[in-house]
């Protein structure tokens, strides 16, 4: 196969820290909020606008709480999770490496006797099988299988547990049932490209009484503290963060919820046009599927199919042959051709991840680059597989 003439005009496909809005520079930090108190007011309405721009473009219900926490989504999860649990029975669903985490922090740290749903890379646990009596911990998409929940998922209405999902590789670029679920978290870093620091952790009502009439058995570290004196500490909901943020990334934050306000796709805007690129990119790799005999998507069906961590796996007769080192190995050769071509960069699968490929597939990503980089895969492939 001829090398491809094109290059994508952005090679960057990381899943985390993704790639940087379109037309991104340093000057968008220009007006950042340094050397001063980020609880001074102009540092604490730096921090209220993150919150409020969150909230608008997400469509999120008013009377949710969203909150700026320390340590990014694995800060907000795990500020959730020792918070919340223990006042009922618990189930966790997991399909993936960050879903696992979970499991293992719920069961062998907080110590609660969880009944874990667990399924293979490439498949999802039973859904309907999920008592939503218990509280329920899963991941929207599990970023390193490539398997999301389908779009027409939502926990019941009438459920008697608490949904709470990690959802950081999925807002902005998946519908979220909001009023389905009571807790929602995510990074700055994924779908809209900002910097990686603090977390966002959205609380329902349901979550809040919980809240103010539970507290937990075991000792709370500070940066998980969301209560003092049993009540619940509103003003982390209103830009008082429990630790000092970088206001630097919150300026960058800032910036892409401002990008992604105006952001056009397809004839549509704001956060329908964020979707809709999304959806363009998972067109653009299932295309590439369709014409490839040697290539499949590691999610099982279409409609669990991630639009953005999009996994990929060799199907080809000799690679399913090769032990799962040399499997490996092949793809980190293709990998590294793809980097040297400065085409595709950070592509490779997860390293718990079954051996393959990782193309990022959120809105800063241009559908067209998404193509062009593809075709700069199978040029690899075919310059590297046995003959
Ligand atoms: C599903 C999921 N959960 C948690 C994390 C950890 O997020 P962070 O590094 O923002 O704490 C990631 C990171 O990729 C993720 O994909």
């Amino acid at each position: 196969m001829e090398k491809p003439l094109k290059k994508p005009g952005n090679p960057n496909f990381s899943s985390g820290p993704t790639a940087k809005r379109p037309g991104w520079s340093l000057n968008a930090l220009s007006n950042a909020w340094l050397s001063r108190s980020h609880r001074a007011k102009g540092g604490k309405a730096r921090l209220q606008e993150a919150i409020e721009l969150s909230r608008s473009l997400a469509g999120i219900p008013k009377d949710y709480l969203v909150g700026i926490v320390p340590a990014s989504d694995t800060g907000a999860v795990e500020c959730a999770m020792w918070s919340l649990l223990g006042a009922r029975p618990v189930t966790m669903l997991t399909w993936e490496s960050f879903g696992q985490g979970w499991v293992t922090d719920v069961t062998k740290q907080l110590k609660l006797p969880a009944t874990v749903m667990k399924a293979e890379y490439g498949k999802l646990p039973d859904l309907k099988a999920v008592d939503w009596n218990n509280d329920v911990v899963f991941t929207w998409n599990g970023t390193t299988s490539g398997v999301k929940v389908p779009d027409s998922f939502a926990p019941p209405a009438d459920r008697q547990g608490l949904a709470i999902c990690d959802a950081t590789s999925a807002v902005f670029a998946m519908p979220i049932p909001w009023e389905r679920l009571d807790v929602i978290t995510w990074s700055w870093q994924k779908c809209l490209g900002s910097e990686a620091a603090h977390g966002m952790l959205v609380l329902s009502p349901r979550a809040v009484e919980r809240l103010a009439s539970y507290t937990p058995a075991w000792p709370m570290p500070k940066i998980f503290r969301l209560t003092k004196g049993g009540k619940v500490m509103t003003e982390i909901f209103e830009g008082s963060t429990i630790n000092t943020p970088s206001m630097l990334a919150v300026e960058d934050y800032i910036d892409s919820l401002k990008w992604a306000q105006q952001f056009s796709f397809g004839g549509k805007t704001g956060l329908a046009a964020l979707l809709a690129c999304s959806s363009a990119n998972l067109k653009a790799v299932s295309d590439f599927v369709a014409k490839h005999d040697w290539i499949g998507f590691l999610a099982e069906t279409p409609e669990t199919c991630s639009c953005t961590s999009i996994c990929l796996k060799l199907t080809a007769e000799w690679f399913k042959k090769l032990s799962p080192e040399d499997a490996a190995a092949f793809c980190k050769k293709i990998t590294a051709a793809l980097e040297a071509e400065k085409v595709a960069l950070d592509c490779g699968a997860y390293r718990d991840a079954p051996a393959g490929f990782r193309f990022w597939g959120g809105p800063t990503v241009a559908p067209a680059d998404m193509a062009l980089a593809l075709e700069w895969l199978a040029w690899a492939y075919e310059s590297n597989r046995p003959k």
